[in-house]
């Protein structure tokens, strides 16, 4: 291999079409596919018995298939590539009905996955095809948009990589699914929520994993620079997360470069977002990296990486800067404002779903608690105009962080009433107790998006609404 010079490191991966060779990848990540042909990818949700606990089977989880990924439990990671077209024809082989949405993604309202707002149902044996060209590049994920806590918490989260021809090419790519779960001592699922916990920060697993294992270890060259695709897939859990034996620094967060260095400690993901980081391994063979959730209540090695063979001697100070991805600018001088209080409430509006109904309102957003997936919606939050910028100005009034996700477009964080932040360009941005935050949207895509929070529990008792743009 070349050394791993500015100008090699700039060198496309489209060319060299691999990231790495010679190394154990992430299992997700060897059988990764090389998207974009004309062929729609078959994609498929099925139920099956696998062991996550590291201990016996556990009967009704769910998960995705290609026939690129036969022997993979866990959903592949899929693979597209910025500004040509993807398609996946979608078959259901669940018991029940389900949807994909392309969380983090730009694209047609159509092709959203969100139940009534943009598409129907796909009934057990049925299939829907979902077609679109990723604007942006970098690292994004597919769960479904139906009966949510019971699908994403069995397993329907997969990562999906948008790559970008102009990405630098490094030693190794690693991307990490981090999930828990929630398994009895016996191995079987328990109860997927306690509504006294709903209430709060939501109910927590009891199994923590990383592409569905217990603690995974992955080789990587020795001294060699590791883009890692992390996703906190989870339907409750924050995570802080620190290196124990390597460096890194933070390149994207949920997929879109950031614009100057961001020290790993001090960024939290929340259920939805994604943290790209580049690692340089230890020199050493045999020497590993732990890679930690700090979060003081429950620290844990979410996984390890094994530094081998003779060091690469990489420098973290030769990783360039990966290319921005096209963003319309906010008109501030012209904005327009729209109100967004995160609130518990008493009110009832649980209304039964096929799609799945906790059977609680516990939150709302602008007092309106969000009664379900529904043929008859309620109003949106906001009728934007296509083109114009508004800021949202949320505020938090609640004791709990909200990690809240607009649907098909980005915003800019402008200020937060706590924190001092960067203008990152994002889709979901972590509320924190008794914050106000201000985010630009620019109204680039018409149709019907959802906003909501990520903690699925928060998100099925009410606090999902949703926006306009005409
Ligand atoms: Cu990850 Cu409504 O989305
Ligand atoms: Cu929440």
């Amino acid at each position: 291999m070349l050394p791993l010079t500015r100008r090699n490191l700039l060198k496309s991966a489209a060319v060299g079409g691999a990231y790495a060779s010679g190394i154990a990848l992430a299992p997700g990540i060897t059988r990764a596919l090389a998207s974009a042909t004309a062929d729609p990818l078959l994609l498929e949700a099925y139920g099956l018995t696998a062991t996550i606990d590291g201990k016996a089977p556990s009967d009704g989880v769910m998960s995705y298939r290609t026939v690129a990924s036969p022997a993979d439990v866990a959903p592949p990671v899929l693979r597209a590539r910025r500004g040509e077209p993807f398609s996946v024809r979608f078959e259901n082989l669940l018991q029940e009905p389900t949807t994909v949405h392309w969380h983090g993604l730009r694209i047609a309202n159509a092709m959203d996955g969100v139940p009534f707002l943009t598409q129907p149902y796909v009934y057990p044996g049925d299939g829907f095809d979902y077609a679109f060209t990723p604007p942006d590049a970098g690292t994004f994920w597919y769960h479904p948009h139906c009966n949510t806590l019971t699908q994403i918490g069995r397993g329907l989260a997969g990562m999906l990589v948008v790559e970008d021809p102009n990405d630098p090419v490094f030693d190794g790519e690693i991307a990490l699914n981090l999930r828990d779960w929630r398994l009895g001592g016996n191995s079987q699922f328990i109860e997927q929520f306690k509504a006294r916990d709903a209430a709060k920060a939501g109910t927590f697993g009891t199994v923590r994993t990383a592409n569905w294992q217990v603690e995974p270890s992955y080789d990587a060259p020795a001294g060699g620079l590791i883009r890692l695709r992390l996703l906190a897939s989870d339907v409750t859990r924050i995570f802080n997360l620190k290196l124990t034996g390597g460096d890194a620094v933070v390149v994207a967060i949920d997929g879109q470069p950031v614009p100057s260095v961001i020290p790993l400690d001090t960024v939290v993901i929340s259920p939805g977002q994604r943290l790209d980081l580049v690692l340089r391994m230890p020199d050493d063979e045999g020497a590993t990296v732990a890679i930690e959730d700090i979060r003081p209540s429950t620290p844990k090695t979410v996984a390890r990486l094994r530094a081998v063979g003779t060091s690469l001697k990489r420098s973290l100070g030769d990783v360039p800067p990966l290319t921005a991805n096209p963003q319309a600018e906010p008109d501030l001088s012209a904005a327009i404002e729209v109100p967004l209080v995160l609130s518990a409430t008493a009110e009832q509006a649980a209304k039964d779903s096929i799609c799945g109904s906790l059977g609680y309102s516990f939150w709302a957003i602008n007092k309106v608690p969000y009664p379900g997936d529904s043929a008859d919606p309620m109003a949106p939050l906001a009728e934007m105009k296509l083109g114009r910028t508004y800021v949202f100005n949320l505020e938090n009034v609640t004791p709990h962080a909200h990690p809240i996700h607009l649907h098909g477009m980005n915003f800019k964080v402008l200020s937060s009433s706590t924190r001092k932040v960067q203008p990152l360009v994002s889709d979901t941005y972590l509320v924190l107790p008794d914050e106000k935050v201000q985010l630009a949207v620019v109204a680039d895509n018409p149709g019907d998006w959802v906003l909501h929070c990520h903690i699925i529990e928060h998100q099925k008792t009410g606090m999902t609404s949703f926006v306009r743009v005409v």
